[in-house]
């Protein structure tokens, strides 16, 4: 936990100020009484480290940046964390799942049909605030994301005894691709250049899967398991993830990302323990 509370320090002001902004996005959304099903999913937010992942990596490119490019980053976050948001609620209604996060889901308080309607406004206000900015960088790379994210998701409820070589293509498509997206995306508002956006972006591929088979191995997925998934492979995209970013300059922020990588590791050690 050291680890994420220190890569999360390093860009603490940042992320105070889109927590402000998503606590209080039920006032930017259209008034009625939708407010208080907005309020309630806020209320309780997540690690927000998709925000991290894109303060991370720009200010590892660029430790200071423009008022514009602050502007443009905090509002990068949000917009990412919004699609991060619409796509939990939905994967919630998915898996009939009651409980996220110590409390009870939007479709297990409000109800299915609501949940859904909750999820695509969030989509919508996300897109809304990404077609608004000055770049069509985040708009062109977040669609894809979505839409990759709902094809893996497609595949794998199809899936029933897919190779590892399906596995691993599927939690790339739902989890890995998102993350890589971010820290391409903060690289591209600090002008990194071509080389260390693609370090980036492998970077939070790897992260990614480094993320989703700790996630699977800890839940005892049933696709990990029949493909011989374990911790050790999650342990070699650290391997890989480290070296992408081998060439970065030494700085908080890199050692952020770095940490980054470790905290998950450190996790599945300390919730395997206490299991
Ligand atoms: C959960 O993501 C969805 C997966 C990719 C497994 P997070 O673990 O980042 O969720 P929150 O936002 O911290 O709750
Ligand atoms: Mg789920």
């Amino acid at each position: 936990m050291l680890r994420f509370i220190e890569a999360s320090n390093a860009v603490r002001k940042e992320l105070n100020e889109v927590e402000n902004i998503l606590k209080n996005i039920d006032e930017d959304l259209i008034k009625g009484a939708s407010k208080e099903v907005f309020e309630y999913f806020f209320k309780n937010s997540g690690k927000y480290l998709r925000p991290m992942l894109i303060l991370l990596s720009a200010k590892a490119i660029k430790p200071d940046m423009t008022i514009e490019q602050r502007v443009h980053l905090i509002n990068l976050c949000v917009a990412v964390e919004l699609i991060h948001s619409a796509s939990l609620i939905h994967d919630d209604i998915i898996d009939n799942d009651l409980f996220r996060r110590g409390q009870k889901t939007l479709n297990g308080v409000y109800g299915r049909k609501i949940a859904v309607l909750a999820g695509d406004a969030l989509f919508a206000k996300a897109f809304n605030i990404l077609a608004s900015m000055t770049t069509r960088d985040g708009e062109q790379v977040m669609t894809q994301v979505v839409e990759k994210m709902c094809v893996a998701e497609i595949e794998q409820a199809q899936y029933s005894e897919g190779s590892r070589k399906e596995y691993l293509r599927i939690i790339e498509g739902k989890t890995a691709v998102f993350m890589s997206a971010c820290c391409k995306l903060g690289a591209l508002v600090a002008n990194a250049g071509r080389e260390e956006v693609v370090a980036l972006e492998k970077y939070g591929l790897n992260l990614g899967m480094v993320y989703q088979i700790t996630d699977d191995c800890l839940d005892g997925d049933l696709n990990a398991i029949r493909n011989n998934i374990t911790i050790d492979n999650a342990k070699e995209f650290v391997v890989k993830a480290e070296l992408d970013v081998e060439g970065i300059e030494s700085s908080i922020y890199k050692e952020g990302l770095t940490n980054l990588l470790y905290y998950v590791i450190e996790s599945y050690d300390s919730k395997v323990k206490k299991a």
